[in-house]
């Protein structure tokens, strides 16, 4: 069906924000067509003539010779860079520049998360169009925790969002399911969006537990939070953090498939399909554009290629790869 719907002729490039798990194809093609017409944001400007004749009539028959890819949500690919405890400030103001220089494709919501120490620095010297992210958050309200950070205090700052359950968080500090989904469930009802990082081990994909072990981490979550309206979900084999090792595009999108599913089983459906999944793992400026392609793929969370601000653009600029030529 996804084949049959929403046409072509013109250069224009749509993409068309999930309507619900596995029904996507039938929003953006059904004859409801029309009443999807507000969530469907296509590049108009780049018609022309015929072609935008084209596109209006294309737009009112129904008929269509190419799919769209639609991404969850907002319908806005997400890319987040995760600096870890990397940089110097002489690093950190290189990068905030070629963050800076760089060109964004629009359709992008793009986060940088860089240390605690440098995060008032880059709010104030970064482009607004870059959202500023930390990389943990106290569990609970400040107070006498040597060492930590509050949400309150990150509002205070401005930051908007907090990585939590980041597997390094999980492996190297051992935060456990329930601790982290304390510390999500936090930092929502203080202010803070979330991206709620989940992902096996390289032993537990080998003894066919990835899914069991994304599940449980999903329900501390699920059973935790507020909502999920301010939450992404990035999934993050271990195995490929770090690694050089990327999931292939298939491994990636399987995983993806099956959190949607979860979330649609056991949250709701409005979660199933307003939640963006991104994935995380190796991710990089040769192989970003493959892994865009894959539909459950909404984008990326990136730790070493996001410390140099070219390739962090080429990955944030992947999101053409998931706009189809319509
Ligand atoms: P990596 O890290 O891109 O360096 O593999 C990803 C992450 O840890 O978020």
């Amino acid at each position: 069906m996804a084949q049959a719907c929403c046409v072509a002729m013109s250069s224009a490039v749509m993409v068309v924000p999930r309507a619900a798990s596995g029904v996507r194809a039938a929003a953006a093609c059904s004859s409801s067509n029309l009443s999807f017409a507000g969530l469907r944001r296509v590049e108009t400007e780049r018609l022309s003539g015929f072609a935008a004749i084209q596109h209006e009539l294309s737009m009112y028959n129904g008929v269509a010779s190419r799919g769209v890819v639609t991404m969850a949500g907002t319908g806005k690919f997400f890319v987040g860079g995760n600096w870890k405890a990397n940089g110097n400030k002489e690093s950190v103001s290189k990068l905030v520049k070629e963050l800076n220089d760089a060109k964004l494709e629009e359709d992008v919501d793009v986060v940088v998360a860089p240390p605690y120490i440098y995060l008032d620095s880059v709010l104030n010297t970064l482009t607004k169009r870059i959202e500023v992210s930390a990389q943990n958050s106290w569990v609970g309200k400040g107070g006498a925790f040597t060492g930590e950070i509050s949400a309150e205090q990150l509002k205070d700052l401005g930051v908007q969002w907090v990585i939590l359950g980041h597997s390094e968080r999980r492996h190297v500090i051992g935060e456990t399911n329930e601790f982290i989904g304390k510390k999500s469930a936090y930092a929502l009802n203080n202010g803070l969006k979330v991206i709620a990082c989940i992902g096996e081990l390289l032993e537990e994909r080998e003894a066919g537990k990835t899914t069991q072990v994304c599940f449980e981490q999903l329900k501390a979550y699920a059973d935790a939070v507020p909502g999920w309206k301010d939450i992404v979900i990035a999934y993050e084999p271990v195995w490929a953090i770090g690694t050089g090792k990327v999931a292939s595009p298939q491994q990636a999108q399987e995983v993806h498939a099956e959190i949607r599913k979860w979330l649609a089983d056991n949250v709701s459906a409005e979660a199933s399909s307003q939640t963006r999944i991104i994935y995380g793992g190796s991710v990089n400026a040769a192989n970003s554009a493959e892994l865009a392609t894959q539909e459950d793929i909404d984008g990326f969370l990136v730790g070493g290629a996001s410390l140099k601000g070219p390739d962090f653009a080429t990955i944030v600029n992947s999101v053409t790869a998931k706009k189809v030529p319509a």
